[in-house]
């Protein structure tokens, strides 16, 4: 059977960071209590960067790692909930600047789920042969929708992208799960140029939503790869709240040190939390091939869901 393998990582941040301490000065608020209740110490935001040129940057090392050419792209998709641009949509503005000129593109929104509905939509395409190699790309500046005179949620969110390289191939191992509920009113935003572009959030609500559906996305996927929870050698969580993490360990019994975190350098990027987590991992060494990865996610929608899968073998690419 055709399946997915991811043969290349990349990531790209805005230059400039905004530590607890700045925000300090903004907001009543303090380093102590955003880490303790949090885990976040500092977070990017962009003061230039784009959506599409943080995307386009991380494209092009997802593509070098890969040892691939923008020309054998047929596949270009882009999670994003914040564009500063409607039209075109940024998936092809990427495509323009890579020039990957003979891929489709289109973007993915489903909020902080959307990279792993964009992978998982990656992993259909390539399953049923109407693409062979594609790039996904996590990409958000959520910093320009982040109301910051609203403590509740500007200490949360930063900006950031990721992105990876699959290609089709025979037999890997891919197991995914999504779902959605509909839900209007526990995080919205008008989007980038509406009077009510502001994020709006409960944050209790997200939690709970977040502890009810990620534990059970993990155990339907592991039921659906016929595997135990020992067996899968890293959980690549959405970086949400440290809090939302350890709490998914522990529900989940599994050790707290398989779950990857880098939360505390840059905040919530929403769809650039995961492939960003996978890039640095590569990068350290951290993933061997053959390791079994799960990584999961949850975010406005409300959307939730996972994919579990075995890291490349080198000589695959
Ligand atoms: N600094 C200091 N105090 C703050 C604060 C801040 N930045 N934000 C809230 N508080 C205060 C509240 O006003 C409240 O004060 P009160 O007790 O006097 O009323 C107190 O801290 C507790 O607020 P609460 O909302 O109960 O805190 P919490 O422990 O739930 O933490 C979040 C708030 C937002 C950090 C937490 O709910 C969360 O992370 N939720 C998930 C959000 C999320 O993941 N969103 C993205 C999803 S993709």
């Amino acid at each position: 059977m055709r399946t997915i393998r991811i043969t290349g990582t990349g990531s790209a941040l805005p230059g400039r960071i905004v530590t607890n301490k700045e925000l300090e000065q903004m907001v009543e608020t303090s380093d102590e209590w955003i880490r303790e209740r949090t885990g976040i110490g500092e977070r990017h935001v962009s003061v230039g960067e784009t959506v599409v040129t943080l995307a386009s940057e991380a494209a092009r090392k997802a593509l070098e790692q890969a040892g691939k050419r923008a020309e054998e792209i047929d596949l270009i998709l882009v999670a994003t909930c914040s564009p500063e641009q409607y039209l075109p949509c940024c998936a092809c503005q990427v495509q323009a600047a890579v020039g990957a000129v003979n891929a489709l593109a289109f973007d993915v929104n489903a909020a902080c789920s959307g990279f792993l509905f964009a992978l998982n939509t990656a992993d259909a395409y390539l399953r049923t042969g109407l693409a062979e190699n594609a790039l996904v790309i996590g990409s958000e500046v959520l910093s320009k929708l982040v109301d910051w005179t609203d403590r509740g949620s500007c200490i949360l969110f930063g900006d950031g992208v990721g992105a990876v390289v699959v290609k089709s191939t025979q037999d890997a191992p891919w197991y995914a799960h999504l779902g959605a509920r509909g839900e209007r009113d526990i995080l919205w935003s008008g989007g980038m140029g509406s009077e009510e572009r502001y994020l709006h959030m409960n944050g209790q609500e997200v939690f709970k939503f977040a502890l009810e559906t990620v534990p059970q996305a993990a155990r339907t996927l592991l039921a659906k790869a016929g595997m135990e929870k020992e067996q899968v050698d890293w959980y690549v969580l959405h970086q949400a709240n440290h809090r939302i993490v350890e709490s998914v360990a522990r529900r989940l019994k599994v050790p707290l040190s398989k779950c990857y975190e880098n939360i505390e350098r840059y905040g919530n990027t929403s769809a650039g939390t995961i492939p960003i987590a996978l890039d640095e991992m590569a990068e350290q060494g951290l993933l061997k091939a053959g390791q079994w990865i799960m990584c999961l996610g949850f975010g406005s929608g409300m959307t939730w869901g996972g994919a579990l899968f075995q890291w490349q073998d080198k000589e695959e690419k």
